[in-house]
């Protein structure tokens, strides 16, 4: 095996167990058994405006495999607020992605948590919260808030494994749209995209 073969493949095994142990000590919190696939946070990156000159949003980004795809789709790692509830995540972000934005704290909290980014305006935001592991009050409440941080049309992207949004609809409040079924993913991804109307 060559070398890159061999980090490659070093760094995935590597994800994967810290992975397992960020799922053994929380499991509601993690929500999915294994890293999300390449596969399916580049789709997810897909929808930020590497053009927009405004930062990007991530929550959850666990292992950083989104992380790593948003960079990818050309932000600056600067341009990226990425806020991860575990320490143990925060942790090992910040020495692989030293330049991005993270935060150590809570999406559903996001006032306190952005600090002096609260007022910010973002392209877009980028989600694999569990939000199947919290009551639906709360999760509609996060992404009116989520679009209340952005200009209206653009995406709020919602990593989910059920059938059905994570989110009822609210036709009058905001607009969903099914983007994408990966089935490249453990287990298969759904992607669903939320908007405020014009
Ligand atoms: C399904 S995992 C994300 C997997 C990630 N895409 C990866 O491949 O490693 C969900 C992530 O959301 C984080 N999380 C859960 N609740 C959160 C919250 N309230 N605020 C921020 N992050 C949260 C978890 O710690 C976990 O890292």
């Amino acid at each position: 095996m060559n070398f890159r073969l061999k980090e490659r493949f070093g760094r995935k095994f590597d994800e994967e167990i810290r992975f397992f142990k960020g799922w053994k000590s929380n499991m509601r919190a993690v929500g999915s058994i294994v890293p999300t696939s390449g596969v399916t946070a580049r789709r997810m990156a897909s929808v930020v405006d590497p053009h927009s000159g405004l930062p990007v949003l991530e929550l959850g980004p666990g292992t950083g495999v989104i992380t790593k795809a948003i960079l990818e789709r050309g932000i600056k790692p600067e341009q990226l607020v990425s806020v991860e509830f575990s320490t143990d995540f925060f942790n090992h972000l910040s020495l692989r992605f030293p330049a991005v934005n993270f935060i150590n704290g809570d999406a559903f909290d996001l006032d306190k948590t952005l600090g002096a980014m609260r007022d910010a305006t973002f392209d877009c935001v980028i989600s694999a919260v569990p939000l199947l592991n919290f009551p639906m009050d709360r999760r509609v409440a996060l992404i009116e808030d989520l679009l209340s941080r952005m200009a209206p049309g653009r995406p709020v992207i919602q990593i989910s494994y059920g059938p059905l949004s994570p989110v009822i609809a609210m036709p009058h409040r905001y607009q969903i749209a099914h983007f994408d079924f990966v089935v490249r993913n453990i287990p298969p991804a759904q992607l669903w995209v939320y908007r405020k109307p014009h």
